[in-house]
């Protein structure tokens, strides 16, 4: 089959990769793509969120399917789009209708959906700009740290977790008067939640679902788990604390009662949905929905699914998605993030790129690459993420942060610290 895959990122060209090692595959395009993705298929020139660029390339090049990497063609209502032309709404999209996204593109529905099914999460209370008063008495009731959260998408800047309760009405007052645009309107307060974060991932037809290898992401910039927030510095698949016993109880108490409530509100999933847990002493707790694979989860979390995913993929298209198989590998995987220094506020671009060649064993990701005049340069924030395998985590890790030594250019970082918290 034809494939097309829209995306650019590290998350991208992990998919890519894997969907390129699909018998299945004739054919496999990514757009735009980056500096990575055109050594696994062919780059075309079209942004993820052109819809109308995408619906000539998919007609012209009779594509058979698409798949849908960053949420933001999600949110916009690709699906849909495809769903509504007589011309495409055969052509399966795998990703979530408009409607579906919104389970990522709005906080407070998010929690709305979570508290109708009865999904384990903080406590809660949205506010409007024009509840500013009563988001301030609301605080009050809170206990230190506080937990705010713009309603809709900001690129991952959207949380604030303040200490005092000061801070919380002053950031409070700034979201609700705009700080965030339109995307903080509404701002979601919540309970803060202590323990450590867990992404879980499923694939979904609407009805079945499987349940793909869990990773933990490493957020901050230091190590530690000290500095700002990033996109992602590294992760690690296989969670050592996401036993069968714990992701029993992720299965009963989150993951199935979340695709059981889509189909009871008629939400077209099909799809990704990307589980935000949080172990609070021993219970999963969710944090947020995303509706797409995380990144740099993917990164990891792709090395370790041994089926063929292009034939899971058929099955989300054909909603039997539970004759197929998921045969996972074993061993474990890791993926060690290579930023820009600066990074992630201001950081320069451009930089000529070395080394990629003489890694060995461990596969290299593009996140923030570009071509210029033949030579790979740094294009991003997040630059090239190196993936490898191993017997357990220490020894993929190992794997990593040796190849992470061969890969040069001005300014390079990386935390050395992945996967040592575990
Ligand atoms: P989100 O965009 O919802 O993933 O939030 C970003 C990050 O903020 C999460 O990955 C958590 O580390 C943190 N966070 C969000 N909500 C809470 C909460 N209720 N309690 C503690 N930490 C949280
Ligand atoms: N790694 C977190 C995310 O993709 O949102």
């Amino acid at each position: 089959m034809k494939l097309l895959l829209l995306g650019s990122g590290g998350r991208e060209h992990a998919l890519a990769w894997k969907i390129a090692q699909s018998p299945k595959i004739e054919k496999l395009y990514i757009a735009p793509g980056n500096a990575g993705t055109a050594s696994v298929g062919e780059n075309v020139n079209i942004k993820a969120d052109d819809f109308a660029g995408i619906r000539q390339f998919v007609l012209d090049n009779q594509i058979n399917m698409v798949v849908v990497g960053p949420e933001d063609p999600l949110v916009k209502g690709v699906y849909d789009f495809f769903k509504n032309d007589e011309a495409l709404k055969n052509i399966p999209v795998i990703g979530p209708s408009k409607q579906g996204a919104v389970l990522e593109g709005s906080k407070d529905f998010a929690k709305g959906f979570m508290q109708r099914h009865n999904i384990p999460t903080a406590a809660y209370q949205t506010f409007r700009a024009d509840q500013l008063e009563e988001g301030l008495k609301f605080l009050e009731t809170l206990k230190a740290p506080y937990v705010l959260k713009a309603d809709g998408l900001c690129a991952g800047k959207g949380v604030l977790i303040l200490d005092t309760l000061d801070e919380a009405k002053k950031e409070l007052k700034e979201m609700l008067g705009g700080m965030f645009g339109d995307a903080s309107s509404s701002v979601v307060i919540e309970e803060f939640l202590s323990g450590i974060e867990c992404s879980v991932f499923v694939l979904t037809d609407g009805k079945n679902y499987k349940i793909l290898p869990e990773a933990k992401d490493y957020k901050r910039i230091g190590e530690h788990d000290t500095g700002l927030n990033t996109g992602g510095m590294g992760s690690v698949s296989p969670v050592p604390f996401a036993t069968p016993e714990w992701m029993k109880k992720v299965e009963d108490r989150i993951i199935r009662p979340t695709v059981e409530g889509l189909r009871a509100e008629n939400i077209d999933y099909k799809g990704f949905i990307f589980f935000g847990l949080i172990n609070v002493a021993g219970e999963p707790m969710i944090i947020e929905y995303n509706v797409r694979m995380g990144d740099p989860e993917t990164e990891s979390v792709m090395l370790r699914i041994k089926s063929d995913l292009v034939e899971l993929f058929e099955g989300v298209a054909a909603g039997n998605l539970d004759e197929k198989t998921l045969e996972f590998d074993e061993r474990s995987a890791v993926c060690v993030m290579l930023v820009s220094g600066g990074y992630p506020e201001a950081y320069e671009k451009g930089f000529p790129i070395t080394g990629i060649d003489e890694v060995e064993n461990s596969i290299v990701f593009h996140a923030g690459t570009a071509v210029k005049d033949g030579q790979i340069v740094t294009s991003g924030g997040r630059v090239i993420a190196v993936s490898s395998y191993g017997s357990n985590k220490e020894e993929a890790l190992q794997q990593s942060f040796s190849q992470a030594q061969k890969i040069q250019f001005n300014k390079k970082y990386f935390r050395s610290d992945i996967g040592k918290d575990l």
